[in-house]
């Protein structure tokens, strides 16, 4: 069980898979703290916080785009200036911008991988030094089922979340000592907006492959990541943790 109330920032917070998390770890007795970059796409967590009572005292929101290192900086320093220091950070930022290679443009690929794989140096950079002085930290990465099995159509989005994984198993060397933990999830095909936007005749296709014959809940993305988040979990790291209903078993 979790005594100590600990700040947690989740970038991506206020997404599909991020407000899952951010109720969850809030639930836990945390304070949470969605980032988001889209003016607007924060309404509908606000609701869904207040709905379940999580909101004012128990969570708030950050403006920043995570594809930017400077802003990033100066928005952990506000976070620490107001709340204080942060001890856990879900990295659940993401984006997919679909083609097959010979269509892809170099804006897709770009885009893809300062969203999904640059913003995990352009955050984590800022709450590490943090985390090691303190001697507590849990950082917990938001990757892919199709990091580990490639997907067509996706080969932008498959090697960002795939970086993700060697970044997580080399940054939990260098900090294992100091009580840090770093930690990869890989979900497969979650019931969010960014599934719901793939085209009816091909989402079903793959829902066919999924042994589980259904897509996630993002509830039970969550789940596992707060209890990565947890003091329990403290001798978990560099691992990566599949949660995909069997479509791909490694
Ligand atoms: N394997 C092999 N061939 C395939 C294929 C597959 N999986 N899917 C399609 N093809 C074939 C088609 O049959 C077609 O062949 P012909 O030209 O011979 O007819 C050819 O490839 C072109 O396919 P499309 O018509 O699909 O091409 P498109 O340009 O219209 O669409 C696409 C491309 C948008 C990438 C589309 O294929 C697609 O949406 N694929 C799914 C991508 C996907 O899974 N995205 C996940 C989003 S959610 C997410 O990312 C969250 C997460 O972490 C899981």
């Amino acid at each position: 069980m979790n005594k100590t109330r600990r700040i947690a920032l989740i970038t991506g917070g206020v997404g599909g898979i991020g407000t899952a998390i951010c109720k969850r770890i809030a639930r836990d007795g945390h304070f949470v703290i969605a980032n988001y970059a889209i003016p607007g796409t924060e309404e509908k967590w606000n609701r869904a916080m207040a709905a379940v009572g999580l909101n004012g005292s128990a969570s708030a929101l950050a403006f920043g785009d995570v594809t930017q290192f400077d802003a990033m900086g100066d928005m952990v320093r506000k976070i620490e200036r107001e709340h204080g220091p942060i001890d856990i950070l879900v990295n659940c930022a993401g984006i997919t911008r679909d083609a097959t290679f010979k269509k892809m443009t170099l804006e897709q690929w770009r885009a893809v991988l300062a969203t999904n794989l640059d913003s995990v140096f352009n955050v984590t950079r800022h709450v590490i030094d943090g985390m090691t002085e303190r001697g507590w930290g849990r950082i917990v990465n938001i990757s892919s089922v199709n990091a580990l099995k490639g997907q067509f159509g996706q080969t932008n989005y498959s090697a960002a979340k795939a970086g993700m994984h060697g970044f997580s198993k080399a940054l939990a060397q260098e900090v294992v000592k100091k009580g840090v933990t770093v930690n990869t999830v890989s979900p497969g095909y979650v019931e969010t907006d960014m599934v719901r936007a793939m085209k009816p005749e091909i989402l079903q296709s793959i829902v066919e492959q999924i042994p589980m014959g259904r897509l996630a809940q993002p509830e039970e993305i969550a789940g596992l990541v707060a209890y990565l988040a947890s003091e329990e979990a403290g001798y978990i790291t560099g691992a990566n943790i599949s949660i995909n209903g069997g479509l791909h078993m490694v």
